[in-house]
């Protein structure tokens, strides 16, 4: 088991959940959309883990090639993931907040970043397009990108958590908005299979469960079935297999 991990031992962390430390107490609704917010960000974090570890070890222009693949799937969940918070997320919880800016401040911190995931997405394209897979450079991009992304990723947990004791806030309606959307506008080739195949259903002990992707079991099924195959190649660099169930990594 310990190999199979490989990916969880970083280099970047994953986060524990506020919901793994409640030891039978009842989930307030903010410790609630924290918890859902880190098993979201874990996904990210478990990808860039895999890209990380496995980048210095592909050669053949068919591993380039399907491992680009699997990077564009992460940038574009990324992507995904902080539009869905700026246009739905963050508005909606500014607007119940009694301390106002949190909008802003996560736009802030998105900012952070933005320049690496620029590099990021530049360098996928152009090794899509032809160009050559320059490990050094690609080394260099994800070492600049990574650190503040992590640093991102923990500092919104905090800041959903610390809003615990402002009563103001309908957490329940924050979650739905956040899932509705996300479920409306996810990407059904990259992001939904990238989703299902970095989740880890283990993870905590498996108190969180199945959750990605967040669809019926029988819509899940579906796009497991119809989805997952069009891209197939690109799977073989994610953490887990087709049902969220850790698995090692072909080149780390
Ligand atoms: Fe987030």
């Amino acid at each position: 088991m310990a190999t199979e991990k490989k990916w969880a031992d970083g280099p970047f962390k994953l986060l524990s959940t506020p919901r793994s430390t409640l030891n039978g107490k009842e989930e307030s609704g903010a410790s609630k959309n924290a918890s859902e917010m880190a098993l979201i960000h874990n996904i990210l974090l478990r990808g860039l883990n895999c890209i990380y570890l496995q980048a210095p070890n592909i050669q053949a222009p068919q591993d380039i090639q399907d491992f680009m693949l699997f990077c564009d799937a992460w940038s574009c969940t990324l992507h995904s993931h902080h539009k869905t918070e700026e246009t739905v997320y963050f508005p909606l919880l500014d607007e119940q907040c009694k301390e106002k800016g949190v909008a802003s401040k996560n736009h802030d911190e998105h900012e952070t970043f933005l320049p690496g995931l620029v590099a990021f997405d530049k360098f996928v394209t152009g090794v899509r397009a032809g160009g050559s897979y320059d490990k050094e450079m690609f080394k260099k991009i994800l070492d600049d990108l990574g650190p503040k992304l992590e640093a991102h990723l923990i500092s919104e947990i905090g800041l959903l958590d610390e809003l615990e004791k402002d009563q103001g806030i309908d957490w329940d309606l924050l979650g739905k908005a956040m899932a509705q959307h996300s479920k409306k506008v996810a990407d059904r080739v990259r992001e939904v299979p990238f989703l299902i195949t970095n989740s880890d259903v283990t993870y905590e002990s498996g108190i969180h469960g199945a959750r990605f992707p967040p669809f019926p079991w029988f819509v899940s099924q579906i796009l497991r079935w119809v989805y997952i195959p069009q891209l197939k190649g690109a799977w073989r660099f994610a953490s887990c297999d087709d049902y969220g169930v850790p698995k090692s990594l072909p080149f780390a």
